[in-house]
């Protein structure tokens, strides 16, 4: 993606810095072709007919991602329709005559954004069967996936609920010899007790009323792949012998059956609870755990991984982007810090659960705390104190000040009507990050 390409959508091109690549479509549906070859961070949309916005709505909604500019009518504004799409899709907007030297400062502010986005690089995800992040633990993980995915013995993963369990053993088996085979999941914990022999093991005709044909079982069904056996632990004690017996000599009975048949699948088991102890209790095989636990796994909680917790929400964010309600664009520092300090006893699951709801429920821009039922005003719906609730609003007002002066002090300090000293000085007391550039604009010193 070149940093100084803007798509421009509709007629009459405004003049523009001959360094600055326009991607000139007359409509939105051109515009799609063109962003399709050629992605675009900034977009300028050029609004003459004002009749109606219905095509351009959803076009905006699909390419949310980009920094759009409006250039319109000043009767376009009177009509609730196009207040809506500024408000929701732009990050700023001109009326008609265009001052071309406002345009082109806002379009270079917009284009600063991008480049630094762009510094910053896309979220890191999809690397491994999807295992995002880049904390010293999950880097860790990652190693110990592709070593323990070249071998051929079982694999047992062990972390807390919602940690990323399952991705791990997708993991484990998309770097393995067997990735062109299938990958089985099975949660024994889900499974009513009296199926679970035969989902697992199959049957043969007439081995029970209403088994009327020959049926295959999920480990047969691996072939040539892995089978992922979730929440082992629930796994009846009669089946932890008939499992044992596979590990052991890669042979199975259909229920009903008296051929055995050789299979051919790599197990991956996971569970939450420790294993270890279920023995002690006597709830699971002594022996069945000693197969199982050639090759451990631990998947770290998301407490102990705490500089992905960021990237992740950003990443599910991302992921979700299509279900968020228009106008929110990200996270506030405060949503950030309020995510930093909790605990996620959920983990990873819990993140994403989170964070959708929140992209669906957030009232503004920015996703708040509260959005996130996480912080204070979550733990203890007590009324605020006066004092509290005024600095919590001159935060919130800042970070949307900045956000829509594409983190610009100068033209923040001017949407806030303060001086850019006063802006410094509230963003060391909010503890809020002064951005590192002087300017992103075209060439312009503050
Ligand atoms: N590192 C990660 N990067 C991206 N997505 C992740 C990551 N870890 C977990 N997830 C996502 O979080 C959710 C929970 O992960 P997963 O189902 O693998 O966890 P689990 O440990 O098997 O959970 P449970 O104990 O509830 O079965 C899934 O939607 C998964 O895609
Ligand atoms: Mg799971």
């Amino acid at each position: 993606m070149t940093t100084k390409s803007i798509l421009c959508v509709g007629v009459g091109v405004p003049r523009l810095p001959a360094d600055w690549e326009l991607i000139a479509a007359a409509t939105p549906a051109e515009a799609r072709r063109h962003y399709k070859a050629r992605p675009c961070a900034v977009g300028l949309l050029i609004v003459q007919e004002v009749d109606r916005c219905d095509d351009l709505h959803a076009f905006l909604l699909d390419h949310w991602a980009v920094h759009w500019i409006a250039v319109l009518p000043p009767a376009a504004l009177e009509q609730p329709a196009w207040r809506q799409l500024v408000r929701d899709h732009c990050i700023d907007y001109h009326t008609t005559p265009v001052d071309h030297e406002r345009l082109r400062h806002a379009l270079g502010h917009a284009l600063g954004m991008a480049a630094l986005r762009h510094d910053a690089g896309p979220p890191r995800a999809n690397d491994d069967a999807m295992l995002a992040g880049q904390s010293t633990a999950i880097q860790r993980l990652r190693r110990h996936i592709v070593k323990v995915a070249a071998a051929s013995a079982p694999v047992l993963i062990w972390g807390e609920s919602g940690s990323g369990k399952e991705l791990a053993a997708q993991a484990v088996h998309a770097h393995s010899p067997r990735r062109k085979g299938p990958f089985v999941p099975i949660n024994c914990g889900a499974i009513p007790a009296a199926l679970i022999q035969s989902e697992l093991f199959g049957h043969e005709r007439g081995a029970f009323t209403g088994a009327a044909r020959d049926k295959r079982g999920l480990i047969e069904s691996a072939q040539g792949g892995s089978i992922f056996l979730d929440e082992i632990g629930d796994l009846p004690m009669e089946l932890q012998a008939n499992l044992l017996r596979f590990l052991q000599e890669k042979t199975i009975y259909r229920v009903g059956g008296t051929r055995s048949i050789a299979v051919d699948a790599r197990v991956i088991a996971a569970s939450h609870v420790n294993l270890a102890q279920a023995v002690q209790r006597g709830a699971f095989r002594e022996d069945l755990y000693y197969r199982l636990n050639v090759l451990a796994l631990d998947v770290p909680p998301l407490r102990e991984r705490g500089e992905d917790l960021l990237p992740l929400a950003e990443h599910f964010f991302h992921a979700f982007a299509s279900e968020r309600a228009p106008r929110v664009r990200g996270f506030s520092s405060r949503a950030a810090q309020s995510m930093r300090d909790y605990h996620w006893p959920g983990n990873v699951r819990e993140l994403i659960n989170r964070v959708r709801r929140a992209m669906v429920m957030a009232e503004g821009r920015l996703i708040q705390p509260q959005d996130l039922g996480l912080g204070a005003a979550a733990a203890a719906p007590a009324p605020l104190q006066l004092d509290d609730a005024r600095i919590r609003a001159e935060r919130d007002a800042i970070d949307a000040s900045l956000l829509r002066a594409g983190r610009n002090i100068t033209l923040a300090a001017r949407d806030l009507g303060v001086s850019r000293m006063t802006l410094y000085r509230l963003l060391a007391k909010h503890g809020i990050a002064a951005p590192s550039h002087a300017s992103y604009t075209d060439g312009q010193s503050e």
